[in-house]
């Protein structure tokens, strides 16, 4: 496993000579695990065929905005939502040009309009066209708005010249599109995550617990170990594998997990508790399975440690989040709770019918002292991407304060 697999990658192929190396791309973006969608301009089909691109993205290629099949299935919402990145390789002057100007009258334009996840484009074409102030204009606008450019390399080019204007080759640009997820922004860090749920046990055959499946938490964890962390995972039962570069610690119990959170919490700078953890327990447990006999049966239940205040607590408290999981009144509920527990921020999820636990899509309002954020429903990959930079921002900005404020204090 690496940083690129189950990555849903979405390539654009612009019109110019270099668009055969996609093909390459394509094979090589599939090697790493990511997964492939294509989208083809009207003038890159005239260099290469879309047949290629399916063979070997496995998937169909789109091409047409307004195509009645695509838009019963990935319409050009649909594939930019379904993208963890959009990297247009070649972008051509044109594309480039139009890219700049926000237009959505082909397919390509549009999906990149309508993509909140990283854009990137790979500039291949003539040198001239290359150093001509109306693309360098192009190019330095495009990346005020965070979209990134790779490349282009210096050399010989198709049409005889030599100077800038080549197409990275494809390997460049797999190491490139990874630098994209592999952000940084927690490296020397250290993260401590609770996922999944707990079990609290009846007797020996029997226990209480909920429907979490750690999907989010794993996620959280992929995260911020992409982001640079070193991430400790404590994971209740579940059947997920575990992300690369993380170490994980298997717990079943709410008193389990409370005690593998404690023996590492002095080591980390940030902790998250995406974890399910169940509120009670049974005050005893049975040492025998428990016979069927009375038609009615009671269960004394005792209340559960809570893990995350138990943290934000501490003398030494790391930066710490929390989540809360409603089925009503969210956002009071959530801010009350961020309170109650005194945690730096809290991401609140709907929970139920559906939502929250045991899906693969969710939707996220983070709270924190003077701010919130919306992260709307996408997939927990996804989400937890952005949830991750969010933690990293807020994080960094309490820190710099902490620093600055000892620096006047022992001025
Ligand atoms: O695992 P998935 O299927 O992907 O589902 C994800 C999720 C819905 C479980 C997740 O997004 C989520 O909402 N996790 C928190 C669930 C929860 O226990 O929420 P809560 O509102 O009851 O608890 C608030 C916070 O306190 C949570 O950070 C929780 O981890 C923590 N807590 C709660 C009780 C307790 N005894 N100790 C705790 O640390």
């Amino acid at each position: 496993m690496n940083t690129l697999t189950g990555k849903h990658i979405l390539l654009g192929v612009a019109g110019g000579i270099a668009a055969y190396k996609s093909a390459e791309l394509v094979r090589q973006l599939r090697a790493q695990g990511a997964r492939v969608r294509v989208v083809m301009t009207a003038g890159a089909q005239e260099f290469i065929t879309p047949l290629t691109l399916q063979a070997l993205s496995g998937n169909p290629v789109h091409s047409e905005l307004l195509d009645r099949d695509a838009e019963a299935a990935m319409g050009h919402i649909e594939l930019a939502r379904w993208a963890d990145a959009l990297l247009v390789a070649p972008a051509t002057a044109d594309f480039i040009a139009r890219l700049q100007q926000g237009r959505a009258d082909d397919l390509l334009t549009a999906v990149a309009l309508a993509c909140d996840a990283p854009v990137a484009v790979a500039p291949a074409m003539n040198r001239a066209m290359w150093e001509n102030p109306a693309t360098q204009a192009n190019i330095t606008a495009l990346k005020a708005r965070s979209i990134h450019v790779f490349g282009p390399a210096p050399g010989k080019q198709a049409c005889g010249e030599v100077g800038p204007g080549r197409l990275l080759e494809p390997e460049q640009l797999v190491t490139a599109l990874t630098g994209l997820f592999e952000t940084g922004a927690l490296s020397g860090y250290r993260v401590l995550v609770t996922a999944g749920p707990t079990r609290e046990a009846i007797d020996p055959v029997r226990y209480i617990s909920n429907h979490s499946s750690g999907r989010m938490g794993y996620a959280v964890a992929r995260a911020a170990s992409e982001a640079g962390a070193e991430v400790v995972l404590v994971s209740g039962p579940v059947s997920l594998d575990t992300p690369e570069r993380v170490t994980r610690i298997d717990v079943i119990s709410a008193d389990d997990m409370q005690h593998a959170v404690q023996e590492r919490v002095a080591d980390c700078d940030i902790f998250i508790a995406v974890a399910a953890v169940a509120d009670y327990r049974p005050g005893q447990v049975a040492a025998n399975k428990l016979k069927k006999s009375a038609d009615q049966m009671t269960l004394v239940l005792a209340r559960n440690p809570d893990i995350l205040a138990g943290v934000a607590a501490l003398p030494d408290a790391p930066f710490t989040v929390g989540f809360a999981a409603e089925t009503d009144a969210i956002e009071d509920n959530a801010r009350a709770k961020r309170v109650a527990k005194s945690v730096d921020m809290i991401a609140a999820n709907r929970v139920g019918k559906g939502a929250g636990f045991d899906t693969p899509d969710n939707a996220l309002q983070v709270y924190w002292q003077g701010g919130e954020q919306v992260l709307p429903l996408t997939d927990k990959a996804k989400l937890a991407r952005q949830l991750v930079a969010l933690i990293a921002q807020r994080f960094h900005d309490k820190h710099n304060k902490v620093i600055r404020f000892n620096a006047k204090d022992s001025a």
